[in-house]
């Protein structure tokens, strides 16, 4: 049988599938149900600084998302717990006592202060690693980009700094250069990027004419981005790289791998399929079976096999235009344009 274990953050994982920080990786019983069902590992809920703590409580409690009430039933009864740090903290000391899988903390913050803080306690909590979910919405006009990232990575290499456990960055694709970012994360000792966050969207209800919230469930749809920069970055970084987004089943997984990912996460379809055992084992079974019938031992044989290998034939990720081909050929009505690949 193929093996489908592996590394991830120098963690060891018995499969590639990750639990993507959400409203289902926040409590104890729904994370045992997880490992259960045979996931990988997980990443834990966010831990929110209280200043974002309070925001998102207030946006959480406008919750009109009816068509999903599954997902809104967990996001209502998630705000008792955004209490602070003392109860993610307890939360997390004692999940780690009850699981078995590798549980990777996450945590979001505005002062360096407090991401540094935060990240001893989380490690001193027991967590295996940490996933820094990294997002601020920079309001100052006057403020040039360079800056922004230049904080940021400040930050990030000041908490690397701090704590033993490995240290992720999860990032959104909203960056202008994101290789020479992510190039400047692997040199301030971040040791995987997750490849992206996607946030809670704002709408408006144009009867009450307000704003209203809600999750951004995605659909397989979604992938592509995340295998484009997955693919390129693979060539250019050592760290660890995690798809997150579009992976519904083991097809999206298999694709993850093959551009070079380490592990990909899965977050929407825990909240459209229920039946967390049947999925995943869905997912791991697909990648077995492909493996088997490609005749791959283990994910080493295949993984990054369509990483971007060359940046300047015009044929790669990094140039994808509705235009010809370089060899002249006109993309076809039916929208399928073989490439080189397995
Ligand atoms: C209800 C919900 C809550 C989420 N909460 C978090 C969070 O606390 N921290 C975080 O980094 N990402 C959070 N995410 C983003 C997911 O971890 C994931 O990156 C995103 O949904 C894309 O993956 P998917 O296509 O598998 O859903 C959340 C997503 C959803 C739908």
């Amino acid at each position: 049988m193929a093996d489908i274990g592996t590394t991830y953050l120098g963690l060891k994982l018995k499969n590639p599938l990750v639990a993507a920080s959400c409203t289902l990786t926040e409590h104890d019983d729904s994370i045992l149900k997880l490992e259960d069902a045979g996931i990988g590992a997980v990443v834990l809920r966010s831990m929110f600084e209280e200043e974002i703590t309070a925001g998102v409580s207030g946006m959480y409690s406008e919750l009109a998302y009816t068509e999903t009430a599954f997902a809104m039933e967990y996001l209502r009864a998630d705000l008792p717990a955004l209490l602070g740090p003392e109860a993610y903290l307890n939360r997390l000391a004692a999940i780690k006592k009850r699981v078995r899988i590798p549980l990777i903390a996450s945590c979001n913050c505005l002062k360096k202060t407090q991401w540094v803080s935060y990240a001893q306690k989380i490690e001193q909590a027991g967590a295996d690693a940490l996933e820094l979910n990294l997002y601020r919405m920079p309001l100052d006009a006057t403020e040039k980009s360079a800056n922004v990232e230049e904080r940021d990575l400040d930050t990030v290499r000041t908490v690397a700094e701090s704590v033993k456990i490995p240290v992720a960055v999860k990032l959104s694709p909203y960056y202008t250069a994101l290789i020479p970012f992510a190039f400047a994360l692997q040199q301030a000792g971040v040791k995987g990027l997750v490849l992206f966050n996607r946030f809670l969207q704002t709408d408006i209800d144009i009867d009450r004419q307000r704003f209203f919230y809600r999750p951004d469930f995605t659909t397989p749809d979604a992938l592509p981005l995340q295998l484009r920069w997955t693919a390129v970055l693979r060539n250019i970084l050592r760290t660890d790289l995690a798809v997150s987004g579009g992976i519904h089943s083991g097809r999206e997984l298999i694709k993850s791998l093959l551009v070079g990912a380490n592990v990909g996460y899965i977050c929407s379809a825990l909240y459209q399929n229920q039946d967390h055992k049947a999925l995943i084992s869905g997912i791991l079974a697909t990648l077995t079976e492909w493996m088997e019938t490609k005749a791959y031992a283990d994910l080493g044989a295949f993984r990054g096999k369509l990483r971007e290998t060359d940046l300047t034939d015009g044929e790669g990720f990094e140039r994808n235009q509705y235009t010809k081909r370089g060899n002249g050929e006109e993309i076809p009505g039916d929208g399928y344009l073989p490439r080189q690949g397995i």
